[in-house]
């Protein structure tokens, strides 16, 4: 595999992996192709530019566009998504286009070139599990699809769209549902960055409901080494899960992180929880462990925070020009 396609590289967790891939795999030519929405960020990418990453910006769901560049490369993968769900819910349209459409104007294009393809799912597709007190049930591959959010239903429908194309048009695809991702580049709306830029710019941390709903946390690094292996070694048509047994509370999350920045570990706020909040999400990445031989580095929750928490001190001028946006919007719907 000599050139590779990374849709939605210039996001969060496409941008790790494009900077992965950089770093350890010299000889793999990448393109980007990213719309560059709010959640896009060419600065994501700034240092890796260059001779082996080019940047395209365009629509996933633009065919003629996604046609040329896939014929031009050995196989594609695809993180582009919207990927908010407090966004989900105020104005679902976007991700019916982008994650429904933009993934079938994919696989079309992958299944006619009869290209190499890996689709970026979350576990959100399974809905949520009982608290850990009640159950000690993980989310496995086989588990029961039952999305809660217009987000989860979004990535369901496309995790559905991949499946179909594999039997019905041969598509040499695989698929990864991965738990909740924190580290560099995470857009300041989501939970970690957010709680660590309102105590940098003193505005008191709120958290939904009481805080007792649990995420599996992975650092996005490990999700790359994930997918790497994935689409290297991966047996087609078959689905992985990704996590690293982080499971934690946002209560926890949050005290851990004013405790880390030198705060009283009390000092925030219970807000008025999201509609249809999932409890509990757990994965049990046993096949991806046991069958491609995949661990995760960062297996110290606290130790990735802390670096998580210098990498948001030290590049300020990247989050702070869209944080009072941000905070503005949560403001707009009480949150
Ligand atoms: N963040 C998590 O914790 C997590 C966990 C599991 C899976 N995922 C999945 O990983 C992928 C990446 O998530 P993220 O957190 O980096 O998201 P993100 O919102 O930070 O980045 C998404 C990227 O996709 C681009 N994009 C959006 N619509 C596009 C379109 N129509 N055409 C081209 N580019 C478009 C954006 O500009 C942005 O660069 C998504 O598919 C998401 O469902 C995320």
């Amino acid at each position: 595999m000599q050139q590779l396609l990374v849709t939605g590289g210039a996001g969060f967790i496409g941008a790790n992996f494009v900077r992965y891939v950089v770093q350890q795999h010299p000889d793999v030519n990448v393109t980007v192709l990213d719309k560059l929405t709010y959640a896009g960020n060419r600065a994501n990418l700034a240092d890796v530019l260059g001779s082996q990453v080019t940047l395209i910006v365009g629509d996933i769901c633009d065919g003629p566009l996604v046609d040329r560049l896939v014929q031009q490369t050995d196989a594609i993968v695809h993180f582009a998504a919207e990927s908010h769900n407090d966004r989900a819910l105020i104005d679902p349209w976007p991700f019916m286009q982008t994650n429904i459409i933009g993934t079938y104007t994919l696989i079309q294009a992958a299944a006619k070139y009869h290209k190499r393809f890996h689709h970026v799912s979350t576990d959100e597709v399974y809905g949520d599990l009982p608290l850990a007190d009640d159950s000690a049930e993980k989310f496995k591959p086989d588990s029961r699809y039952q999305p809660s959010s217009p987000y989860a239903a979004s990535k369901a429908s496309s995790d559905m769209l991949v499946r179909a194309w594999v039997r019905s048009f041969g598509l040499q695809a695989t698929i990864s549902n991965c738990s909740n991702n924190y580290g560099p580049y995470q857009y300041v709306e989501k939970f970690i960055p957010r709680q660590i830029t309102n105590i940098i710019s003193g505005i008191r941390p709120k958290l939904y409901g009481n805080g007792q709903n649990v995420r599996d946390w992975i650092q996005t690094a490990d999700h790359s080494t994930a997918v790497w292996a994935i689409l290297t070694r991966g047996r087609i048509g078959e689905t992985y899960l990704i996590g690293a047994d982080g499971e934690q509370t946002n209560q926890a999350v949050l005290e851990q992180i004013l405790t880390i920045m030198g705060q009283p570990a009390s000092a925030y706020d219970l807000v008025r929880d999201r509609p249809g909040h999932d409890r509990r999400y757990a994965i049990d990445a046993t096949k991806l462990r046991t069958e491609l031989g995949w661990r995760p580095q960062y297996t110290d929750f606290r130790q990735g925070l802390a670096a998580t928490i210098d990498w948001y001190r030290t590049n300020q001028s990247w989050w702070q020009p869209v944080k009072q946006t941000v905070e503005d919007g949560y403001a707009k719907h009480g949150q």
